[in-house]
């Protein structure tokens, strides 16, 4: 079976591949523009993505949005993070939360597929802080400012660790779970 992944990012086809290969699901990069949705909920994007997706005729797909929620920001940056890690970057989330004492924070993937003719939507979490500045040369994105244990950020972390208990590798763990119970793999 051929699943395409819809997205601008080559590096999430590659991570793709990595969590399917053993279910004999190969992973095909496909670049196809559509509208995202504005509005505050990361299952909305993505649901509306795949309506677009779809009535250009695509089936067999897989998309996904991710964001970092940070509570005292009231979800802030959100479904805006791709946009906020442009604009303010690291240094502005720091500078907002500057003398916060409420540090929780989380990221969000979700992930939708549609396969044979079914669609399935689901969202990984990883609970963590953010932290007083900036620390470590891995990972990308908001990875500086991140710790899922109070101690080391997601940039100071191995990917493999990363991935056993990131956001995205929870979405991806749930969507087998559900193409294993719904008798689609
Ligand atoms: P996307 O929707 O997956 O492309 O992610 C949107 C934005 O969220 C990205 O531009 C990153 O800034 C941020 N982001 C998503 N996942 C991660 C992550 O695992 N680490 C750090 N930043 C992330």
């Amino acid at each position: 079976m051929k699943l395409k992944v819809i997205t601008s990012n080559p590096g999430k086809v590659a991570e793709y591949q990595r969590e399917f290969s053993d279910l004999g699901i190969e992973m095909e990069h496909v670049r196809l523009p559509y509208d995202e949705v504005q509005t505050s909920d990361l299952e909305e994007v993505v649901s509306k993505g795949m309506d677009a997706i779809v009535a250009q005729g695509a089936r067999d797909f897989i998309i996904d949005d991710s964001g970092l929620f940070v509570d005292a920001l009231k979800g802030f940056p959100g479904v805006w993070s791709a946009y906020a890690q442009k604009t303010i970057g690291n240094p502005g989330i720091l500078r907002l939360m500057q003398g916060v004492p409420d540090r929780g924070a989380e990221f969000r993937c979700c992930i939708g597929c549609d396969i044979s003719g079914r669609r399935i939507i689901v969202t990984g979490v990883c609970r963590g802080v953010i932290t007083d500045s900036e620390r470590g040369d891995g990972g990308f994105g908001f990875d500086p400012i991140f710790s899922h244990d109070g101690e080391r950020t997601f940039a100071e972390i191995h990917m493999d660790e990363k991935n056993s208990i990131s956001h995205r590798g929870n979405a991806v763990r749930l969507l087998i779970e559900a193409m294993k119970a719904q008798g689609l793999v």
